[in-house]
């Protein structure tokens, strides 16, 4: 399948171009934060329920709070229907997001308690757990969770030999290799990496450009997550 035609990818993007992203926050009345999520063809809603009683008790901790995290996916959001309920896959994503969460959260002020995050996928088109990472740490500020920083999660794919930027479906599929990070970033720079995985192969130089290339499209996707939480607080869209 050729997934390069004159410079462009199949979507017409550039390489380090984004697909288009969508973010609301606070669209659940019941949770104490939410956000829903669109990248590309990603759809995902995140709610955050917290700080509160853990439950069961025994995991409760005396110094700080528990975070868990579920990702889940619905049966309709993949092609071939996924069977519903957890499954290896989504175990293994629940804890390297939980992982990628834990360090911007402030939980050694909630000694006794739980912070919960669900994010549901609605839609699936490859970088799922980096669109329900950004939802998630938007619903976590819309929660009013105190944060070191705000997480920012996307992907790099190397396709035809070229790195591109938060690859679809295809290019996940059919390229060389997939790259999710997920980066801390606070005060509006980039601090840290909380999450990096990989599959297939690349040079170690390709590496190194890859992580400047998430980098750069980490920024414009937190500057997103920024003015969803600002619309929804002042009510208004933000204009710079
Ligand atoms: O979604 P993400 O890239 O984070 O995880 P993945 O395991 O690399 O899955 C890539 C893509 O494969 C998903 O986003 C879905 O579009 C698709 N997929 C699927 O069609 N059926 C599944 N049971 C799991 C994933």
């Amino acid at each position: 399948m050729e997934l390069i035609v004159d410079g462009r990818r199949l979507d017409g993007r550039g390489f380090d171009e984004l697909r288009p992203i969508k973010i609301e926050a606070g669209i659940l009345n019941r949770a104490d934060g939410s956000c829903y999520l669109e990248m590309g063809g990603n759809k995902v809603v995140a709610a955050v329920y917290g700080p509160r009683e853990v439950h069961p008790k025994h995991l409760e901790d005396p110094s700080k709070a528990i975070i868990r995290y579920r990702y889940s996916m619905a049966s309709f959001s993949v092609e071939e229907r996924k069977r519903p309920g957890p499954d290896r896959r989504s175990i293994e994503i629940s804890k390297v997001s939980r992982e990628a969460l834990e360090p911007v959260i402030m939980k050694e002020l909630f000694p006794r308690s739980s912070i919960d995050i669900f994010v549901e996928v609605l839609q699936a088109d490859a970088g799922s757990r980096t669109a329900c990472l950004n939802a998630a740490s938007v619903a976590l500020i819309d929660a009013g969770v105190p944060m070191k920083g705000i997480v920012t999660s996307v992907a790099v794919a190397k396709v035809e030999g070229f790195l591109v930027l938060d690859p679809m479906k295809d290019e996940d599929y059919y390229g060389e290799a997939d790259v999710p990070f997920a980066f801390l970033i606070r005060n509006g720079k980039i601090e840290s990496i909380t999450l990096l995985q990989m599959d297939g192969r690349l040079t170690v130089d390709e590496l190194k450009s890859a992580l400047e290339l998430a980098k750069r499209g980490a920024m414009k996707i937190y500057k997103l997550q920024r003015d969803a939480i600002l619309k929804r607080y002042v009510g208004e869209e933000v204009i710079e």
